[in-house]
């Protein structure tokens, strides 16, 4: 449990980086990681261990440049795509897929990856230009525009028998949209609930969870460190994926550390368009 940041605190971070200096036997200097560094250029982290001989600075065994992918589709996001997909989800080629948040960090990759593996994709996103970049860039089949669609008319125009699997990334309004458009046998992935994150009353509901039992479906909260022994699995796909041309990285790139305010803030606001980076220096 992280306590409250102090005035004068180091802000916090995950970042990827390179060791100079090292009194641990697992790291060797020159070795590139991932890790909770704050919004540093330097930082000096003692390894935690965490599961099955993993430590919480994340060994990156074959690196990839630009190395910022190793917090995008090589880390933390593309591990949360793939095995809310994957082992949650239980995606097979054929099946409908539906993502919502479609043009943030893990819709990005979700999407991307129900198309790798044969799925037909459904994007819901806020604005017109991020529903043409779904569709467009990373080549989703249609992308609903939550903010000025109607979400229920389209998805049954869109997936008149159903849909197999929903990746849920909002909550809220959308996820129960989604709750009566189920296939029979469908898997529902609580990924998060970004709708209700902020919201000053709990959202009652999802009010059409009864769909569940008539439609003999499944709905599954995961969390990615869970999963922290396996990333390498996810890691070692998606460059497979990615160095063929089949996967985009989706980075939106802010450079340099100065910047940092104004890249999380425009998570807030939604202004990010897929991953979003800052790069701190050089990233060869
Ligand atoms: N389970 C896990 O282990 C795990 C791991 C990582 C992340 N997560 C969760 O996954 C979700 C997505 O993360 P991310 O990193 O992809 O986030 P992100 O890049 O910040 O994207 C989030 C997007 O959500 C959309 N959004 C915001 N409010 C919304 C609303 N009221 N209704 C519908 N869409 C809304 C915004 O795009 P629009 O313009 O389209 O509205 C925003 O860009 C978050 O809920 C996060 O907490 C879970």
């Amino acid at each position: 449990m992280h306590t409250k940041l102090q005035v004068g605190d180091v802000m916090r971070g995950r970042s990827v980086a390179e060791v100079i200096a090292s009194r641990h036997d697992a790291f060797a200097v020159g070795e590139i990681v991932s890790a909770s560094t704050g919004w540093q250029e330097f930082a000096a982290l003692t390894p935690n261990p965490i599961a099955g001989g993993i430590f919480d600075i994340l060994k990156i065994h074959t690196p990839v440049k630009p190395y910022s992918l190793h917090n995008g589709i090589l880390g933390g996001t593309g591990a949360t795509a793939y095995f809310g997909l994957l082992d949650v989800g239980a995606l097979k080629a054929g099946d409908v897929l539906v993502v919502s948040a479609a043009a943030g960090g893990v819709g990005a990759v979700a999407g991307q990856i129900g198309k790798v593996l044969g799925a037909r994709v459904i994007g819901i996103a806020g604005t017109p230009e991020k529903c043409a970049w779904v569709t467009g860039t990373l080549g989703f089949d249609a992308c609903i525009n939550y903010r000025t669609d109607n979400v229920d008319q389209r998805l049954t125009e869109l997936c008149p028998d159903g849909l197999n699997v929903y990746f849920d990334n909002v909550g809220g309004e959308i996820l129960d949209t989604c709750l009566n458009h189920m296939a029979l046998n469908a898997r529902i992935v609580i990924c998060g609930f970004i709708s209700t994150d902020h919201a000053a009353t709990p959202h009652p509901g999802p009010k059409n969870y009864t769909n569940l039992l008539r439609r003999r479906a499944r709905m599954q909260g995961f969390f990615v460190f869970d999963y922290a022994p396996r990333w390498g699995e996810a890691e070692d796909k998606i460059r497979e994926w990615y160095q063929a041309g089949r996967i985009n990285p989706a980075e939106d790139v802010d450079q340099g550390l100065e910047k940092m305010p104004d890249t999380l803030q425009s998570l807030f606001t939604g202004a990010n368009r897929g991953i979003k980076v800052c790069r701190v220096g050089d990233d060869p």
